[in-house]
């Protein structure tokens, strides 16, 4: 079912980057039916990141093969002028970068008055305190643990500092820590201990895997989730 209330249990998320781009309807249904708990839609512009993707069209066609949440992560800027369209196209989670724009504070407010959970990621290099100020209007924060625009990239271990920082900062906020990035069983307990709920996984996930072998996408999930529960 979509977004419907919070709790701090570990979700394994997707990301379609490492999916088949020419059958991402199957490819969703494939992994909610192994397991996952989210899918995560990785939206670029070939500007505010070295990549190009997809847009709302994209997400609406795949909206009606995802049960669950569909989880959308904007790498784009500008942001405002789009976050309707992705509203409409079924995000229940939209989130923004902080170093998209200068005036995050309104996009936020935008996201949740189209009724969609806002969420702020951060590039490595952003602090946790550039979202202080913003705490109360938002749902989510996803920790890039790589410089966003390829899958496939190496985990950055001196993001675990920052969300352990962030988990401070959230307190008994219903606020998500979601991780994205290089997370595999490897890397995923670490994320989980420090506080981290919410796992994003493209390459770790797809791996092995297909639409007509669909099983390694519920052991490599399975995998994921039993190194971050071990480390709890
Ligand atoms: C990177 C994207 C990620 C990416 C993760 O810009 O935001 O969601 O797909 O891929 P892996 O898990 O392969 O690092
Ligand atoms: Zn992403």
């Amino acid at each position: 079912m979509p977004y419907s209330s919070f709790n701090r249990s570990i979700k394994i998320a997707p990301s379609i980057l490492a999916a088949d781009f020419a059958d991402f309807g199957r490819e969703c249904e494939a992994i909610e039916a192994q397991g996952c708990d989210w899918v995560h839609v990785d939206v670029m512009d070939g500007h505010f990141v070295p990549n190009i993707t997809f847009g709302p069209q994209m997400c609406k066609a795949i909206r009606p093969h995802i049960k669950g949440v569909m989880d959308v992560h904007l790498m784009i800027s500008p942001t405002d002028s789009y976050l309707e369209a992705f509203a409409e196209a079924g995000a229940d989670v939209l989130s923004v970068h902080a170093e998209a724009g200068p005036h995050l504070d309104r996009s936020l407010q935008c996201i949740r008055a189209l009724g969609a959970k806002a969420g702020v990621a951060l590039n490595p290099s952003t602090p946790p305190e550039s979202i202080e100020y913003v705490l109360d209007r938002i749902d989510l924060v996803c920790v890039m643990t790589v410089n966003p625009g390829f899958g496939g990239q190496s985990f950055i271990e001196s993001q675990l500092a920052k969300i352990a920082r962030l988990r401070e900062m959230i307190g008994e906020r219903a606020i998500h820590i979601e991780i994205d990035g290089g997370v595999t069983p490897q890397t995923a307990g670490n994320c989980a201990a420090m506080g981290a709920d919410v796992l994003v996984a493209g390459s770790a996930v797809f791996k092995g895997g297909s639409v007509a072998k669909p099983k390694a996408y519920g052991a490599n999930i399975r995998a994921i989730r039993e190194a971050a529960d071990a480390a709890l």
